[in-house]
């Protein structure tokens, strides 16, 4: 099967991308990533990238006077990097509805949270506000409103008492770095399929393992 082409899109650490670069350097892995770009040009995921020998630039949505302008250059450059999919990772700009449209169905996120619970900014503070007992992380297909759209894997994590917004994010990111490569493996064998808002994954593997809930004591 041929490998699946991936443009990686941050603004900052990297750390998710980290997990993707490490699990596409395994030879049985169904995707490669071709194209790392940040709008941001001090991301230290840059720095990640090129160590992998990953062609990596910045695009900083600061020098583009307009919205679509940055768009059209992300745009170009993902199409000339013969990308065929598109994994955000940490990438901290909201996509118009066009860009969106463009990639519908090849394009996914992972958000620190069990969505649809806490969307946008601040997501740890949200969840420790909330009181709840169980946090998570999500993958999800990318639709125009932020943070929504088809799930295709989960994990969940206790929320412990003394938690703060670090602890939490320290239990949560170990999570994203699990599922985003699974998430990527199931899309690219071709084994993700949309119905509707929902996603189904083939093979009984997936199915037992859509949600990860480790087994640790609480
Ligand atoms: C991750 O926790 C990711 O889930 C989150 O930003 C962090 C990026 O870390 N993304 C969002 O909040 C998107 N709404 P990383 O740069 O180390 O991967």
């Amino acid at each position: 099967m041929p490998t699946l082409k991936v443009a990686v899109l941050i603004s900052g650490r990297g750390s998710n991308l980290q997990s993707l670069i490490d699990a596409c350097a395994q030879p049985s892995f169904p995707a490669e990533i071709v194209t790392v770009l940040s709008n941001r040009p001090d991301a230290y995921g840059l720095e990640r990238a090129k160590a992998a020998g990953i062609p990596a630039a910045a695009i900083n949505h600061k020098n583009y006077e307009s919205k679509a302008a940055f768009e059209a250059a992300l745009q170009d450059a993902i199409v000339a990097s013969g990308a065929e999919f598109i994994c955000l990772a940490g990438f901290m700009r909201l996509l118009s509805a066009d860009f969106v449209s463009r990639w519908s169905g090849r394009m996914i996120n992972i958000h620190p949270s069990l969505l649809p619970a806490f969307k946008g900014l601040h997501t740890h503070r949200q969840t420790l506000d909330a009181g709840v007992k169980i946090a998570g992380c999500s993958v999800h297909f990318v639709v125009p409103e932020m943070d929504a759209g088809p799930i295709i894997i989960q994990a969940a994590v206790p929320v412990l008492q003394g938690d703060d917004e670090a602890a939490l994010a320290e239990r949560v990111l170990a999570e994203e770095h699990q599922i985003y490569p699974r998430a990527l493996r199931w899309v690219a064998e071709g084994r993700v399929t949309l119905s509707g808002d929902r996603v189904e994954v083939k093979g009984a593997e997936a199915q037992q393992t859509s949600l990860r809930m480790p087994d640790r004591a609480v």
